[in-house]
Parts: structure tokens; C-alpha cells; sequence
């Protein structure tokens, strides 16, 4: 069988180091805000080329604790996307905020070009979503946001690493919002976040926010104490905590980060070199990024069928998004319909992913290319 993704042949790689770490962490006597989360802060906070940095529970909680950091109160409005993971769009509401949506380019990425025309009195921020391991064109956007005094919170949960500019993602706007869900590019054994930011301020209000409000104190051990004393208004407060146990498989990880990015590069080149001749509509790389290919992203109008067909091959793939947030029931309230966003409408309806992972051997890639091939001379 051929997965989309799987952890499994990284962690026969890995085993006996992770296996060894998580021993420590356990007898380590601290598994909430133990050094080893403190530690990994600081590690991934600077591999992201920011000051600070705040592990918390998932990349949901990061978004809800930026969007609270900065401000965002009931009836502010949040500029994003439609074609994005539902929790960008569950954190805005969350903080009481309302989305508003704006198109995509040929890049699958926000369409700068929109940005302005929807900004109204009540925008205080705006969310580009890094997706699929590429970054949003920025420049544009933090120009637009300093013209319009707003908030830039990075969405870099599908972008670790990736890099606009030779600039990190995670370092280009106020704050940047990181999921470690297994399958990103940098993933835990479990659920994790992160924040990055290199205002102090904010560092230390968003600090205070993913733990109910409370001030904290790091002792001379390295371990920290919560004084059970709450400086910030409930309702705007969360729990939301980086376990011990994950900081140190991630620890171990980060080294492996840029080699297994290379990788995922060379995949997508191989895939490239094979597939372009074909009909399939190939991910572009914006010139302005190094694309980290979280996801391998392709189109065809026929792609129900040749998913069902890959299915019978034992090759199972992914659609990432099948529907964009706009139009789903649970949105609905929000006012928005069919044809408001016809980029993010259509491509939803063509779009399925390939098999991509670091650990993915050429075989299965072969595999993958030829039966694809095979089955596209069908649809030709
Ligand atoms: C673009 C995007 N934003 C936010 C999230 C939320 O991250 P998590 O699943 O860790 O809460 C995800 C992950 O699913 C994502 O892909």
C-alpha cells in the first residue's frame, strides 16, 4: 500500500533516540513547562529567525492566542482565505471576530490584489495562510497592513521552514502561528503549536493568555512556576501547553528539518520531471519563495475518478481542501454563496494530493508515477 502520507518508516529511523528522549523527559520529574519545552522555544523560535517563541497545545490555540495578543475583540473583522485548513477560519471566530474572505492566485496563495478592496472600519488584522509550504507574497501585504494600521498574523502551519525572500516563515509579520499535527513538515508524536514574534509585549501578554491569564516565573533549574495569580481577562485566556514529552521529540528532530525540506524538493522534482508531459496541472513555486512542499498538490478535472481508480491500485491519496470554508453549512451564517470566490470554488473541485513525505522511497514514487500515467491516458 501507498499512503499519502506515514510517520512509520521515519520513526524506524528514529526509534531508538525518541524512544530514549521520551525515557528522560519521564524521569525528568517535569512534564508541564519542564526545561525541555523551554529549551525548544528557544531552539525553534530562533530556527524561525524570531526572539521569542511559545510552545502551546496546537496550531488552533497559536492562531486564538495571537488573534487575543493583538487585540482582536467581538466584531473586529480578519481578512483570510477560503481555501485553507477550517481552523484559521475556527480561531477568528473564537476570538468573537469575523472572517472575510479573499480569492487566491495561480499559486493556490491569498491574491494580494484583493486585499484592499475588502478592508472596511471594523478590520484590525489579517491572516495570510502560508499554505501548502509555500509563503504568501508579503511585501504587498505588510505594506497594505502599515497603510491600513492592521495586524499581520502569519498561518505557517503547512510552512516551517519555508522561506520568502530568503526570510523565514514565521518572522515576517507581527506574529507566526505553527502546527505540529504529525502530518506538517514538522510534526510531533501527537498535537502541538507554536508562536513566534519579536515584540516583547506580545511575547509576554501571549504568555500570559494560553495559561489562563497567569504570570510566570522561570527558576533557577529551568522549570517555571505560575503564581496563580491571573493579570489578563478571563474570556480572552485559554490552557494551552506544549507537552514535555513532545518538546523533546522535537528537539531531536529539528536538525533533520532542512535535509528532510531538501528532500521533499527532490520529490516534488521527480514528480515534476515525470508528470509535466502529462494533463495533470502541475504545483507552480512562486519566485519569491522556497516552497517546502508540505503537500504535492496537482489538478484534473477528472479527479473523482482517477482518485477511485488510484483507491482500486492500493495508491490512497488526499484532497486538501474538497471544500472551501465559505460555503460549508457551518459557515453559512456568515452571508457568503456559491461564485463569491470562483478561483478557490473551482480549484476545490479538481485538486487532490500526492504521496509526500521525507521517508518515501523511490520505489513507491515509481510505483506512484507509472500507475498515475497509466491511468491518465485515459482521460485524456
Ligand atoms: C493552515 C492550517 N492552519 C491551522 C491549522 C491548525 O493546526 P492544529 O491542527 O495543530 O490545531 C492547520 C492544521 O490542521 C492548518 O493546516
Amino acid at each position: 500500500m501507498i499512503k499519502v502520507w506515514d510517520y512509520l518508516e521515519e520513526y524506524n529511523l528514529l526509534r531508538k533516540d525518541i524512544l530514549e528522549a521520551v525515557d528522560n523527559a519521564f524521569k525528568g520529574g517535569t512534564l508541564i513547562f519542564g526545561p525541555k519545552v523551554k529549551e525548544f522555544e528557544e531552539k525553534f523560535a530562533s530556527y524561525c529567525e524570531c526572539k521569542y517563541g511559545i510552545g502551546v497545545g496546537n496550531g488552533t490555540d497559536a492562531l486564538y492566542v495571537a488573534l487575543k495578543g493583538l487585540g482582536i475583540e467581538r466584531g473586529d473583522e480578519v481578512i483570510t482565505v477560503s481555501n485553507t485548513a477550517v481552523p484559521t477560519v475556527t480561531a477568528i471566530v473564537s476570538a468573537g471576530a469575523t472572517p472575510v474572505f479573499v480569492d487566491i492566485d495561480q499559486y493556490s496563495l491569498m491574491d494580494v490584489n484583493q486585499i484592499e478592496k475588502m478592508i472596511s472600519k471594523k478590520t484590525k488584522a489579517i491572516i495570510p495562510v502560508h499554505l501548502f509550504g509555500q509563503t504568501c507574497d508579503m511585501d504587498p501585504i505588510l505594506k497594505i497592513a502599515s497603510m491600513h494600521d492592521l495586524k499581520i498574523i502569519e498561518d505557517c502551519a503547512q510552512s516551517h521552514g519555508a522561506l520568502y525572500k530568503g526570510r523565514k516563515a514565521g518572522s515576517l509579520g507581527d506574529v507566526g502561528c505553527f502546527s505540529f499535527y504529525p502530518t506538517k513538515i514538522f510534526g510531533a508524536y501527537g498535537d502541538g503549536g507554536f508562536i513566534t514574534t519579536n515584540n516583547e509585549e506580545w511575547y509576554d501578554k501571549m504568555n500570559r493568555l494560553r495559561f489562563f491569564g497567569m504570570e510566570r516565573k522561570t527558576m533557577s533549574t529551568g522549570h517555571w512556576n505560575g503564581k496563580y495569580y491571573c493579570v489578563e481577562y478571563g474570556p480572552d485566556t485559554t490552557n494551552s501547553r506544549l507537552d514535555e514529552v513532545h518538546a523533546v521529540i522535537l528537539l531531536l528532530k529539528l536538525p533533520y528539518i532542512d535535509q528532510w525540506i531538501d528532500r521533499r524538493r527532490e520529490i516534488g522534482e521527480i514528480y515534476k520531471k515525470n508528470l509535466s508531459e502529462t494533463e495533470l496541472d502541475l504545483p507552480k513555486e512562486a519566485p519569491w519563495n522556497r516552497h517546502g512542499y508540505y503537500i504535492y498538490v496537482v489538478a484534473h478535472s477528472e479527479r473523482d475518478k482517477i482518485m477511485q481508480e488510484l483507491v482500486e491500485n492500493d495508491i490512497h491519496l488526499n484532497i486538501s481542501y474538497p471544500w472551501p470554508i465559505h460555503i460549508m453549512e457551518g459557515y453559512k451564517y456568515l452571508g457568503w454563496k456559491d461564485g463569491d470566490l470562483p478561483v478557490t470554488e473551482k480549484r476545490a473541485k479538481t485538486i487532490f494530493s500526492l504521496p509526500m513525505y521525507p521517508t518515501l522511497s523511490d520505489e513507491k514514487i515509481k510505483t506512484t508515477i507509472e500507475v498515475l500515467k497509466e491511468l491518465l491516458k485515459k482521460y485524456n
